[in-house]
């Protein structure tokens, strides 16, 4: 009897409760059905939104630095395209200052203009290759030209021939053709001409050979001064974009900075003297490069450091220019060659063996690393360049008859995150 009373309660307790508990599920699966259909909503919404993101930022950005940020970084379009019609190892080469088009000399005796075919469309687009028919301007020298310069003014062409050691100036006209200009001497250094700079204002230019001097000519090939830098070997020498500094790095540790100075009216040559110098590196300073706000100069030692200077100072007054900050090479065993700012200076690419490393300057961060676009791993890079709009670097490998083109690395301006 007790025990009937017994089941009957539990059938009237438990069986309601079960009801209700399954009923409680069923509104549970119901919520978590909504929950999810609510996260994919707002999950399409954000992709719409990330979407309209990537638009916006790419419609707002200027034309030359289309492509996306992550686009750059992760799927490695950086090889941009290889220049190769020469037939024998590339000897210098300079970019248009503000064009997308390239200047290159060769052992093989000739000259050619590179005139970038894919300029108005897919500037991104992975691999492009520069055909001979890129190359609209051949001049053939008797000589080859081992040294080479593009005005800022994208006017005027400078060369220096490697036998002769004649110095020629090409006028750059609208048509896209080069012709002869009133320039040509010899010069009378003892050794050969290793590099030649442009005052950017053309009133002067440079030679520098491989041992310690340097010579500074006016526009017409006389010579304005000849200078002994003491550095018992020069490596590198450098003009500021204002032209009132001549920078050069050598064998021994200290870089020098040499003002020159002109008669305002005239461009009268008046003097050259040394006025800055950059102490702290223990060794041999391979490679410098002026920030293109005049403010800074970068250098990349032996001792494997790459150092950031302040030079703006007032130097007249005995202050001397300071270390703003180094930089860590990304490999302990790499050796640093050259440097070169951004044209806008958010950017240091520093060049070490086959490599072009990319460092943020605001950050102090290594960013990326470009190597083996073309298969030239193993092989030191001789000679760099970004292009005149920075979206572009150019490299030479020590022996090689093609240039490598690279896609810069994008990165969103500070000023908009
Ligand atoms: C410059 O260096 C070369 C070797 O690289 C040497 O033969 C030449 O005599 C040097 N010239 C001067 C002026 O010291
Ligand atoms: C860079 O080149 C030097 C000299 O050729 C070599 O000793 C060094 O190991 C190279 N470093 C790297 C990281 O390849």
């Amino acid at each position: 009897m007790h025990l009937f009373w017994l089941l009957l309660f539990l059938a009237l307790v438990l069986v309601p409760g079960i009801a209700v508990l399954k009923l409680q599920n069923a509104q549970n699966t119901q919520v978590d059905g909504s929950a999810q259909g609510r996260s994919q909503r707002s999950e399409s919404k954000r992709i719409q939104k990330l979407k309209q993101h990537r638009k916006t930022f790419k419609e707002s950005t200027p034309k030359t630095r289309v492509g996306s940020l992550f686009g750059q970084l992760q799927e490695k379009p950086h090889c941009a395209g290889v220049l190769q019609c020469h037939t024998e190892e590339v000897t210098c080469f300079a970019f248009h200052p503000k064009k997308r088009c390239l200047l290159s000399c060769s052992s093989d005796r000739s000259v050619r203009v590179w005139w970038d075919p894919m300029d108005k469309q897919a500037r991104f687009s992975s691999v492009t290759l520069f055909t001979c028919a890129a190359s609209e301007y051949k001049v053939k020298f008797p000589d080859s030209a081992e040294a080479c310069c593009w005005s800022k003014d994208g006017q005027l062409i400078l060369f220096v021939l490697s036998h002769t050691r004649a110095i020629r100036s090409y006028d750059v006209l609208k048509n896209k053709k080069l012709l002869s200009g009133s320039l040509d001497v010899v010069s009378t250094q003892k050794s050969s001409v290793k590099d030649i700079e442009l005052d950017p204002l053309r009133r002067y230019f440079v030679t520098y050979d491989d041992n310690s001097s340097f010579v500074v000519w006016n526009m017409r090939g006389s010579v304005l001064t000849r200078v002994d830098t003491h550095q018992v070997r020069n490596n590198q020498m450098a003009i500021s974009p204002d032209g009132r500094f001549i920078a050069s790095a050598g064998f021994i540790g200290d870089v020098y900075l040499w003002e020159i100075l002109f008669q305002k009216d005239s461009n009268e040559f008046i003097e050259l003297r040394k006025v800055i110098d950059l102490k702290g590196h223990r060794a041999g300073v391979k490679g410098l490069a002026f920030s293109h706000d005049r403010k800074k100069v970068a250098t990349v030692c032996k001792d494997r450091t790459i150092r950031i200077w302040n030079i703006d100072v007032k130097y007249k007054l005995e202050e001397d220019a300071k270390l703003l900050f180094s930089l860590e090479p990304w490999d302990t065993q790499v050796d640093l060659l050259q440097v070169a700012f951004s044209p806008d200076d958010n950017l240091l690419a520093v060049v070490g063996n086959d490599s072009v490393a990319f460092y943020l300057l605001e950050t102090r961060k290594l960013i990326t690393i470009l190597r083996g676009c073309t298969g030239q791993v193993g092989i030191d890079i001789k000679k760099f360049s970004f292009s005149g709009d920075g979206t572009l670097l150019a490299t030479i490998g020590q022996g090689q008859s093609f240039i490598s083109l690279w896609n810069v690395p994008v990165m969103p301006s500070f000023s908009n995150v």
